[in-house]
């Protein structure tokens, strides 16, 4: 008996760590990650000297020449400006970044902007 409640008590751990892993994305900025991805571009949008900051810390380390993702590099305006559509879907529904690695309600609304904006220098 007490060895099938452990292994209920374990699986239920594992399961939801996994969820935790898996919601961390989205359901840390309050729900659906589309619903406060902006749909036009705002007055006065972020530029590239603001961005970098943020995906040098949540992007870079895994986008590098030197890293895991190093044929798909965003450590340089060119090389994110190139990708700016892709990233700018995988921000937005909360895929990059990943690996809990995260951003601030802040840094996603920056980056979501200048995206939105067609990522201006
Ligand atoms: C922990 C590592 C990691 C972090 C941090 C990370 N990525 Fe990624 N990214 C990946 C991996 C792995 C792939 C390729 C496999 C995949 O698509 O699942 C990828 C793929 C991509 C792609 C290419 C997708 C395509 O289909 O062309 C883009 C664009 C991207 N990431 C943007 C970003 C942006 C923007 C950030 C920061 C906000 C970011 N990533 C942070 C690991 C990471």
């Amino acid at each position: 008996m007490s060895t099938s409640r452990s292994f209920r008590t374990g699986t239920s751990r594992a399961v939801l760590a996994l969820m935790v892993v898996a919601s961390a994305g989205c359901q840390m900025f309050g729900g659906s990650c589309l619903a406060d991805a902006p749909t036009s571009c705002p007055p006065n949008p972020p530029t590239y000297a603001q961005v970098q900051p943020i995906l040098g810390h949540a992007c870079v380390l895994c986008h590098a020449p030197d890293a895991q993702l190093s044929t798909l590099p965003l450590d340089t305006y060119e090389a994110v400006f190139a990708r700016r559509d892709a990233a700018e879907k995988l921000v937005s529904t909360c895929a990059m970044p990943r690996d809990g690695v995260l951003l601030s309600d802040e840094e996603r609304r920056t980056l979501l902007n200048w995206f939105v904006c067609d990522a201006p220098r």
